[in-house]
């Protein structure tokens, strides 16, 4: 596990993007997994501004998002979905046709997951799968639990998910309280992992999760026997460490 320590959130969000940059500039027909959450906005904001430039191609890379709500239409503004299409996939020139999201209006959980474990098959695997730090560890929506869960399922969302998601809803009863989201096994078969944590807030999991013991109750803990994962840091985040 490699980690880079960037002075700020911009810092980090920038050295997040270049890491995808690197992967899209070597393999242009890359499978990206990517994340949503507030932490990699900036990495969508810098990847934009690559494409922009003209330094970065997207036209033939497909995506697939780590997890979607379960219930939540593409067009509900906060859906997965909408997210992506609103920070990434409507500014860069991505065949929207090739980006895939969890679909949270299959009601049928057991077909959402399969169809979507089959997705990622067809497409050879995910080249890169770009993650985020929930406060509780988690990793996608997988939650802190007795034992690792390994393909895509659906999963009730803990209390502390729903409360730190609330932020984005006029109010807590809003909140979806099941989603479908990648398995553990699903993100480790990544070829390269990239994770990004940034603020004081996550300094505390973040000593847990790649200074602690590996276990399903820290998720992200996982990670430290992935072969090729990055994690990026700001100072605040690496405050701990
Ligand atoms: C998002 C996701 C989540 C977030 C995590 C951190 O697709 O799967 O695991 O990465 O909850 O969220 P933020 O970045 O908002 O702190």
């Amino acid at each position: 596990m490699r980690i880079i320590k960037a002075k700020d959130y911009d810092a980090a969000s920038k050295a997040c993007a270049n890491l995808i940059f690197a992967q899209v500039v070597t393999k242009p027909d890359s499978v990206l997994g990517l994340a949503t959450g507030s932490t990699p906005i900036g990495t969508y904001e810098h990847l934009v501004r690559l494409y922009e430039a003209g330094d970065l191609d997207f036209s033939q890379v497909h995506s697939v998002n780590l997890d979607e709500y379960k219930g939540l239409d593409g067009d509900n503004d906060q859906s997965y979905r909408y997210f992506m299409n609103e920070h990434l996939f409507s500014k860069v020139n991505i065949n929207k046709e090739w980006t895939n999201v969890p679909n949270g209006l299959e009601p049928d959980a057991d077909k959402a997951c399969s169809d979507y474990e089959a997705i990622i098959a067809s497409l050879g695997g995910i080249d890169l799968q770009l993650l985020g730090l929930g406060p509780n560890g988690h990793i996608g929506f997988n939650e802190p639990c007795d034992e690792f869960v390994k393909l895509t399922h659906c999963v009730d969302l803990t209390e502390s998910t729903i409360e730190a998601n609330s932020r984005f809803f006029s109010s807590k009863d809003e909140v979806p309280t099941k989603a479908y989201t990648m398995g553990i096994k699903t993100i480790m078969d990544a070829k390269k992992i990239v994770l990004i944590a940034t603020g004081r807030n996550k300094a505390e999991t973040v000593k847990k999760a790649f200074f602690g013991p590996i276990t399903p109750n820290v998720p992200a803990s996982i990670l430290q026997l992935h072969p090729d994962c990055t994690v990026v840091l700001d100072a605040d985040a690496a405050s701990l460490i």
